[in-house]
């Protein structure tokens, strides 16, 4: 008999995503086939790496998942049920379980409102919290990421570009998500703030059993981070292998492209890698 484990927290089933190509009456808009049939699955308590050159498709299959935008084809499963046909109160659960954390989170709070409010905002308004219950939540949320609680009274531009990447995990975790996109949740960081942020999600994960989507342009901190990897050119996946395999023996060309540019990285991975294991020893 298959168990829950056994099913893949998130497939991905024959994915295409194809923007434009809509005719007027003088002219026809070219096409573009941003994601050209893609399959994958993500295991529970896994963390999937998703690199590509820029363009390759990436952020879309993640907005698919995230039901921000629907696939022009093919299907999405999550816990073996397909996205695009839940119930109302199956949509509203997912909304729950699945979050998105871009580059830079933080830039999506309202410049003009404390961010502790922001934080509790789907707590009031979806699950029908009172201030007070809310704002206890929000205070453990900016806990678990390493904030004070007075941060909640801050507004976004008294924060940091760590802090409020920070702030936008926080937001992340207030609705007690299952699986987590993180689209290039560190590239705008220094390289030791990187570090104090992937530890933190580490550190979540170990916590909370999160399922990441770890999406990034190039291999960069992905052998330290991801379980299994695939490699994105032009929509389509061109290799699926461990982290491990990817970089040891890659079998496609772009793999190894992508591979050679993170060698030209002049030990910064290491770099990032070292400072990531320091902090993770201090905690
Ligand atoms: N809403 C949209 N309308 C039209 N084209 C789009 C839209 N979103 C993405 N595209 C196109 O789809 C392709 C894939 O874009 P996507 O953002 O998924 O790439 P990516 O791999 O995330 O790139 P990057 O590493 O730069 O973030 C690109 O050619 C992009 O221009
Ligand atoms: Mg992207």
């Amino acid at each position: 008999m298959m168990t829950k484990a056994d099913v893949p927290l998130v497939k991905v089933d024959h994915l295409i995503k194809s923007f434009g190509g809509k005719r007027s009456l003088f002219s026809k808009s070219k096409s573009i086939h941003a994601v050209k049939d893609v399959s994958l699955s993500i295991n529970r308590g896994e963390t999937f790496g998703l690199i590509g050159e820029s363009g390759s498709g990436k952020t879309t299959i993640g907005r698919m998942i995230m039901k921000l935008m629907d696939p022009t084809d093919g299907q999405i499963l999550y816990d073996g049920k397909s996205i695009s046909h839940f119930s109302k109160k199956e949509m509203k659960d997912y909304r729950s379980k699945v979050q998105i954390i871009f580059q830079d989170s933080g830039s999506a709070f309202n410049p003009r409102r404390p961010i502790g409010k922001q934080i509790a905002y789907p707590l009031i308004k979806n699950k029908k919290y009172s201030q007070d219950a809310a704002m206890k939540e929000v205070y453990h949320c900016l806990e678990m990421v390493g904030l004070r609680k007075d941060f909640a009274n801050r507004y976004p531009h008294q924060l940091s570009g760590g802090q409020r990447q920070r702030a936008g995990i926080a937001r992340a975790l207030v609705l007690h998500p299952e699986f987590l996109v993180l689209d290039e949740p560190v590239s705008a960081l220094d390289v030791s703030v990187k570090a104090q942020i992937v530890s933190l999600l580490e550190n979540l994960q170990k916590e909370f059993n999160f399922t990441y989507l770890f999406i990034a342009h190039n291999l960069d901190l992905v052998a330290y981070f991801c379980d299994r990897v695939a490699v994105m050119y032009k929509g389509e996946i061109v290799e699926v292998n461990t982290a491990q395999q990817i970089f040891r023996h890659p079998q496609n060309k772009v793999t190894k492209k992508l591979l050679g540019s993170i060698l030209t990285l002049d030990g910064s991975l290491n770099e990032i890698k070292s400072e990531a294991y320091e902090i993770n020893s201090i905690n």
